[in-house]
């Protein structure tokens, strides 16, 4: 190459750079301060006393730094939830799995690139509870020059439910570690952190969306509830289903969704009904056995403009209608063929769900039948370290904090979604970490287990995305089901909500090293040790290893 030549490229490059990527500087305080709900007061954790929080709105390829300054009482981290922070998982924010908590009075820097993804993520505070109040949206928009797969929406809107407890989060969570119960459910379902016209003294703040007859509308629908899978509904409006997770879809329509915790769903709608007002409501699906749940209504208004009639509210599903979210979720593709790994080096199988830890009866014991509650993946119950993240553990090599011996399959065979023994009801607790090789092709079959109720459980990993090559009910029979894999156009997602009394096959390639958890994103589920985590190993030069730790990174 002549000299000239490349002078030019490399001038067209940073050319390239300068018009397109831009950096996005945020300062997040987080806070402690009193609102007002329910016709009740407290005091909840928020970020530059907003809430829900500040949304970041980026375009694909940006670069970002958000500096998280701690005015709180709480150790607390913040977690990119979806962003895939190729070789930097330093600022994906999980306590005590990537860094250690931002101690009260601290602060620490996330800095990340976008990366080839686009669509609706969100972050949100990954320290026992405190996500309840700390969360917000990240739109990434599609790179300059660029647009989105369908014409472009005249209206965008973030909806971002949420659950509401008239207490404060961190003592429900610590009454329930402390007597092993079941925590106390949510007092309301919210949208944009407001509960609706349904509820006592909400009226005032009901979320409203202004439009015009005939605006087409992009709605970037987040679930941020902590322990609940939702409906969502407008009334008498369809909606167009684009994107999951931040991956486009295949295009369908329907006239409700079902959000998993963690999940994120696009959707459009066209204002093309009587000019009026219309409820776009929320309500949980639950599937638990016998257990209670939050069943209260949220609502938020969509209103065309200048209308003033009483809204109409939509038909949502029952609670537990099944058969709704299966048609909804079998109808979740890629848009076209997709490159899903097809020989694969790790074929691992894990089984997930409730277990109980005997205990003397008593006050600490309160959980069924003298026992404290807990979960597991292949009967390890997760903890947490308290004095080193995982990922310093691993990077340092600090030996006594983990263990690299996750089993790749449960310890004992049985009928995980029949009548399971009482004596396999007893996780094993454990911070046992799986090693994978960079760049090796890894199958993950999700299989819930039956132990004291099956329940769906909306699981993620963090660092990548993965394609759901199938799903099913009932044990996982691979010869039966691997013959029926979706190896052409299967769904991409960064969380799973497997089905109750089911399974699911996810594949991902293990491209991206660091320390990534799995885990289920209903808290309450990943307090009773509900996760494990993968170390993925570096691979060759430098575009294959994990980036050095940042300096500001909180000190343990
Ligand atoms: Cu949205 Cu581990 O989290």
């Amino acid at each position: 190459m002549s000299i000239s030549r490349a002078l030019l490229l490399s001038l067209m490059f940073s050319f390239a750079l300068t018009t397109f990527a831009e950096t996005h500087n945020y300062a997040f305080t987080v806070q402690e301060q009193a609102a007002n709900r329910l016709c009740k007061n407290h005091r909840i954790v928020n970020v530059n006393g907003q809430f829900p929080g500040p949304t970041l709105d980026v375009q694909n390829g940006d670069s970002v730094a958000v500096k998280v300054t701690n005015a709180s009482p709480y150790n607390l981290t913040i977690h990119w939830h979806g962003l895939r922070q190729l070789r930097n998982p330093w600022a994906d924010g999980p306590e005590f799995v990537t860094q250690c908590p931002i101690r009260p009075g601290g602060s620490y820097t996330y800095k990340f690139t976008i990366q080839d993804q686009e669509g609706t993520l969100w972050w949100h505070a990954h320290s026992r509870w405190l996500r309840a109040t700390v969360y917000g949206a990240l739109v990434i928009r599609p790179k300059s020059g660029s647009s989105y797969p369908f014409p472009t929406p005249k209206v965008e809107f973030p909806v971002i439910l949420g659950e509401w407890w008239d207490r404060k989060v961190i003592s429900v969570l610590r009454q329930a570690l402390f007597s092993g119960a079941a925590p106390n459910i949510s007092d309301a379902i919210t949208i944009n952190g407001q509960p609706g016209d349904l509820f006592r003294c909400s009226s005032q703040g009901t979320t409203k969306l202004t439009v015009n007859k005939g605006d087409t509308v992009l709605l970037r629908v987040i679930n941020a509830a902590l322990n609940q899978q939702l409906f969502f509904s407008v009334a008498n409006h369809k909606l167009t289903v684009v994107a999951t997770d931040a991956i486009y879809t295949k295009q369908f329509t329907t006239n409700v969704i079902m959000v998993g915790p963690g999940q994120t769903t696009d959707v459009l709608l066209t204002a093309d009904q009587q000019p009026g007002r219309y409820y776009m409501a929320a309500r949980a699906y639950a599937t638990a056995q016998n257990a209670p749940f939050d069943n209260t209504t949220a609502t938020a208004i969509l209103e065309y403009k200048s209308a003033t009639t009483q809204p109409i509210l939509p038909q949502l599903p029952f609670y537990n209608d099944t058969n709704t979210v299966t048609a909804f979720s079998n109808q979740i593709k890629s848009p076209g063929k997709v490159a899903v790994p097809t020989k694969i080096d790790e074929n691992l199988f894990f089984t997930m769900g409730f277990g109980f830890f005997n205990c003397t009866p008593g006050p600490r014991c309160q959980g069924p039948n003298n026992t404290r509650f807990g979960a597991s993946m292949n009967n390890v119950s997760f903890v947490l370290p308290n004095r080193v993240s995982l990922l310093q553990a691993y990077t340092q090599k600090i030996p006594n904090v983990y263990t690299p011996d996750f089993p790749p399959v449960p310890p004992l065979q049985f009928d995980y979604t029949g009548n399971v023994p009482r004596g396999l009801w007893q996780p094993v607790k454990g911070t046992k970490l799986y090693k994978l090789k960079f760049g090796s092709s890894v199958q993950i079959i999700l299989q819930d287990t039956s132990i004291f109720s099956t329940e769906d459980h909306p699981v993620h990993l963090h660092g990548y995305h993965f394609y759901i090559v199938g799903q099913g009910f009932g044990n996982f029979n691979p010869s039966r089901d691997t013959a029926n894999f979706n190896l052409v156009d299967p769904p991409q997602r960064n969380t799973i909500d497997v089905p109750v009394g089911g399974w699911a096959a996810i594949r991902f390639v293990a491209d991206n090293p660091g320390v990534w958890l799995m885990h289920c994103h209903i808290d309450t589920h990943l307090a009773w040790g509900f996760a494990m985590a993968f170390i993925v190993e570096n691979g060759v030069g430098e575009s294959e290893t994990l980036l050095p730790p940042p300096s500001d990174l909180p000190k343990c």
